[in-house]
C-alpha cells in the first residue's frame, strides 16, 4: 500500500480536508506536517460537519492512526478544545498522537502576530492572527518550545525563563505592549502538558514501522503552494512549506518513501488574506461564486477572493512539487455558468509570458489572459464516473490536464464524502 502526500495546490482551501476523509477509509494512519490552527479542514461525514484546524482529517475513521507530525506548529488549548469536541460527539482519539518534536504557539507568538500586523498597516499580510508566524520564526530562531518540553516542568520552567525575558523585552520596548507573567504562562502550559500527556510522544519509530510494514500512510497538507515562502507570492505567504519538501520534512518520511502526490485544486480559484491573485474576479461572477460556495474562511470567517482558475499558477504548483495526479474539488460549483474562462498566460509590460512571475510587484501587475470554454449548465453533483460527466465538463477537465500537463484522476462534486469520482489510473488508490 503506498504513501500518497496530499498538497495544495492554489492557496489554500483546496479542500484538502475532504480528500483526506475520503482516502482514509483505507489508510492506516494520517499525518498532519505542517501549518497550524490556521488552517481549517472542513470535513463532511456522517458525523456531520466539521472544521479541523490541528486534529488530522482521518480522526473519523476507526482503524486509522492520527499524526501531528513535527512540521505543525501546535497551540495546545485549540487542540485540547478540538479533542474534546470530537469526544463530545464519540469519536475515538485514541488513536491520535502528536509529535514531542512540534513546536508549540505560545501566548506571545498569538500577541506578536496582532502587534506585528498592525506595525504593517496597509500592507498587512492578512494573517489568521493565530501566531503561527512568530512561532515559525522562533523555531529557526532556535528559541521554540516544543511538545516534549510539555512533558518535563523542570525543563518547561528553564526553557521558558529563557525564551520570555527576551519576548518581555522586545514586547514592552518595541511594541510598548505589556509583559506576559512567567508564573501564569508557565503554570498554563503545565496544566496543557498534564492533560497532552498521553498524546506527546516519539511518533518516528511508529511512523517508519508503519511505511515498512507496507501499510497505506497519507500526509496530510494545510494550506496552498501559492502560499509557500519559497515559491509563493512572498511576503504574501504563510511561514512553513505546504508543498511536498514540507511534507517529507514534517513528517520524517524521506522522499524515496512517497508514491504518488496528489495535488489538490479547485475547479476555480480562491485566496483569503493579502497579496496578488491574478485572476480575482471583483464582479458578480465573484460574488456568484462565493455564495454559491460559501467562500468564507474556515478559521477566520472572512469572505475569500474568487476567481477562474489560473492555469499559469497552477502549472508552476506541478512543477515545484512533481505532483504524480491531481484531485479537482468543486467541479459542481461551476454548473451553473454559461461560460467559463481558464488563465492560460499573463500579458506583463506589453509582453505575454506564461510563467508564473517570482516577483510580488511583476505579479501585481500581469494581466490574465484568458481562454473561454462553454458551461456545461447541468448538475454534476451525482456523477460518480469521468465517462458520465457531460461533454462540456468533461473538456474543461480534459483542458485542464492538457495545460498542466498532469492526469486529473479524482474528482470531487460535491461536499459529501461519495460525492467524488476516482479514476481507475489513480495512481496507488486502485
Ligand atoms: P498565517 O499563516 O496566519 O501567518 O497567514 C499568512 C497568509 O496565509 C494569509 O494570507 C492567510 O490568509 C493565509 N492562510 C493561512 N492559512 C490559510 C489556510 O488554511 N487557507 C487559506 N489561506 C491561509
Amino acid at each position: 500500500m503506498p504513501v500518497i502526500a496530499i498538497i495544495g495546490g492554489q492557496w489554500g482551501d483546496e479542500g484538502k480536508g475532504k480528500v483526506v476523509d475520503m482516502l482514509a477509509e483505507k489508510a492506516k494512519m494520517v499525518i498532519r506536517f505542517s501549518g497550524g490552527d490556521n488552517a481549517g479542514h472542513t470535513v463532511i461525514n456522517p458525523y456531520g460537519e466539521f472544521k479541523l484546524h490541528l486534529v488530522p482529517s482521518g480522526v473519523f475513521h476507526p482503524q486509522t492512526i492520527c499524526i501531528i507530525g513535527n512540521g505543525v506548529a501546535v497551540n495546545p488549548a485549540v487542540l485540547l478544545e478540538e479533542i474534546e469536541q470530537l469526544q463530545g460527539i464519540g469519536v475515538d482519539t485514541s488513536r491520535l498522537f502528536v509529535s514531542d518534536r512540534a513546536h508549540l504557539i505560545m501566548p506571545y507568538h498569538i500577541l506578536l502576530d496582532a502587534l506585528e500586523e498592525k506595525q504593517r498597516g496597509g500592507k498587512a499580510l492578512g494573517t489568521t492572527l493565530k501566531g503561527v508566524g512568530p512561532a515559525f520564526t522562533d523555531k529557526v530562531a532556535r528559541r521554540g518550545i516544543r511538545a516534549a518540553d510539555l512533558l518535563d516542568k523542570e525543563v518547561l520552567l528553564a526553557r521558558l525563563r529563557l525564551v520570555l525575558e527576551q519576548k518581555n523585552t522586545f514586547l514592552t520596548r518595541v511594541h510598548g505592549a505589556a509583559p506576559l507573567s512567567l508564573e501564569q504562562v508557565y503554570s498554563q502550559y503545565c496544566q496543557y502538558g498534564e492533560r497532552l500527556a498521553h498524546f506527546i510522544r516519539e511518533t518516528n519509530s511508529m511512523v517508519q514501522e508503519t511505511v515498512e510494514k507496507g501499510e497505506m500512510v497519507l500526509l496530510e497538507g494545510a494550506q496552498g503552494t501559492m502560499l509557500d515562502p519559497d515559491f509563493g507570492t512572498y511576503p504574501y505567504v504563510t511561514s512553513s512549506s505546504p508543498m511536498v519538501g514540507g511534507a517529507c520534512v514534517g513528517s520524517g518520511l524521506g522522499p524515496s518513501k512517497i508514491d504518488s502526490i496528489f495535488g489538490v485544486f479547485k475547479a476555480y480559484s480562491t485566496r483569503v488574506g493579502g497579496g496578488p491573485m491574478p485572476t480575482e474576479l471583483e464582479d458578480e461572477t465573484g460574488e456568484l461564486i462565493r455564495e454559491r460556495a460559501q467562500e468564507y474562511g474556515a478559521t477566520t470567517g472572512r469572505p475569500r477572493r474568487c476567481g477562474w482558475f489560473d492555469a499559469v499558477a497552477a502549472r508552476f504548483s506541478v512543477q515545484i512539487n512533481g505532483f504524480t495526479d491531481i484531485a479537482l474539488t468543486r467541479l459542481d460549483i461551476l454548473d451553473i455558468l454559461s461560460s467559463i474562462k481558464i488563465c492560460v498566460g499573463y500579458r506583463l509590460n506589453g509582453e505575454n509570458i506564461d510563467y508564473f512571475p517570482s516577483s510580488t510587484a511583476a505579479l501585481e501587475k500581469c494581466v490574465p489572459i484568458y481562454e473561454e470554454l462553454v458551461g456545461w449548465q447541468t448538475p454534476v453533483d451525482h456523477i460518480r464516473s469521468f465517462e458520465q460527466l457531460p461533454p462540456k465538463a468533461h473538456r474543461y477537465v480534459e483542458r485542464l490536464e492538457e495545460l498542466l500537463s498532469c492526469p486529473i484522476n479524482l474528482i470531487s462534486v460535491g461536499s459529501n464524502r461519495e460525492q467524488a469520482i476516482i479514476r481507475p489510473q489513480a495512481t496507488g488508490l486502485t
